[in-house]
């Protein structure tokens, strides 16, 4: 039987959706064999001798230290595509704040709750409507960094919006290739993307390979005005070279990011939110769901399935 240590409701919940287990909710364990986590650091000192895994409820693991968990043969699972359509959608809501006024179309009107006239409000919202105009995405250029399981249905969904897509992935898998939609374009490296993209966005994990990937030389080759997207990993971006590029006559248009950085804040070139990509009913469970299901299933089979 699985004996499962819960610290909250929901996962309890989550649990009814495995009728195969048979779990006893709230008993001690003192010898676990496997951990399910979302964003806690779990050092390797406090780690039980027991654990023989360690489940991710998440695409990320940069709170997991893989190197000393291999050491002690830990298998260590994420959860990738759990959450790509929250990650999507929230791509969807930066394009739309980076391409139309909304954020200062709603401060505006936010200025003016101190009126108590109808008509005198509206007067001044027409008369000041010009300076939240915005530019349509349709037929204009999104480049895709990274076109893993979030990178893949964010090119399809800006197809979807008439846009034109252009991708660039050094380390995309063949499967991953046959998956991609024929319309989006393959670029050979970075700067290519960059010169052509009217918005960009990142969906690579954070390595070293990709630590710093936007930064001084490469945001050399961004077309100028382009709107940067991050909703990755912060480490990806080097926040001083973003600022610099803002700050250039033919430099950046615009960063959205869900890292928000003390320099960021109060540029007007800025739209800084907290991390939530991932941050919806539907992703946190799906993700709880196959953490859970790539436990049992190693625990219980043996198996490794980690997708
Ligand atoms: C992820 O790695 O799954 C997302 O970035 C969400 C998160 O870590 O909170």
């Amino acid at each position: 039987m699985f004996k499962v240590k819960t610290f909250n409701q929901i996962s309890v919940k989550g649990l009814e959706r495995f009728p195969r287990a048979e779990y006893e909710v709230g008993s001690d364990i003192n010898h676990p064999e496997g951990i399910l986590l979302r964003s806690h650091k779990l050092h390797n000192e406090v780690l039980p001798e027991s654990v023989l895994c360690v489940a991710r409820a998440g695409a990320g693991v940069n709170n997991i230290p893989l190197e000393d968990y291999t050491k002690r043969g830990i298998v260590v699972f994420n959860t990738p595509g759990a959450n790509a359509n929250a990650v999507k959608e929230l791509v969807l809501a930066g394009l739309l704040l980076g391409s139309r006024g909304v954020l200062t179309g709603i401060e505006y009107v936010q200025s003016l709750t101190h009126l108590k006239d109808a008509a005198e409000m509206g007067k001044l919202l027409e008369a000041e409507k010009k300076r939240f105009a915005g530019k349509e995405l349709y037929g204009s250029t999104l480049g895709v960094v990274g076109l893993g399981a979030i990178g893949s249905m964010v090119a399809e969904m800006a197809l979807a919006l008439g846009m034109k897509v252009v991708g660039y992935d050094p380390a995309l898998s063949v499967e991953a290739a046959w998956r991609l939609p024929s319309r989006v374009e393959r670029m050979e490296n970075l700067q290519s993307l960059l010169s052509r993209a009217d918005y960009v966005t990142l969906h690579v994990p954070a390595l070293e390979a990709t630590t710093g990937l936007i930064n001084h030389d490469t945001l050399k080759s961004i077309k100028p005005g382009a709107r940067l997207l991050n909703f990755a990993r912060d480490a990806i971006v080097d926040s001083t070279s973003v600022v610099e590029s803002l700050n250039a006559d033919q430099g950046l248009g615009m960063y959205i990011c869900d890292f928000p950085e003390p320099q960021l804040l109060e540029r007007k070139d800025v739209i800084a939110m907290p991390h939530i990509g991932a941050s919806t009913a539907e992703a946190e469970e799906n993700c709880a769901i196959m953490a859970a299901d790539q436990l049992m299933e190693f625990l219980q089979n043996g198996n490794i399935k980690n997708s």
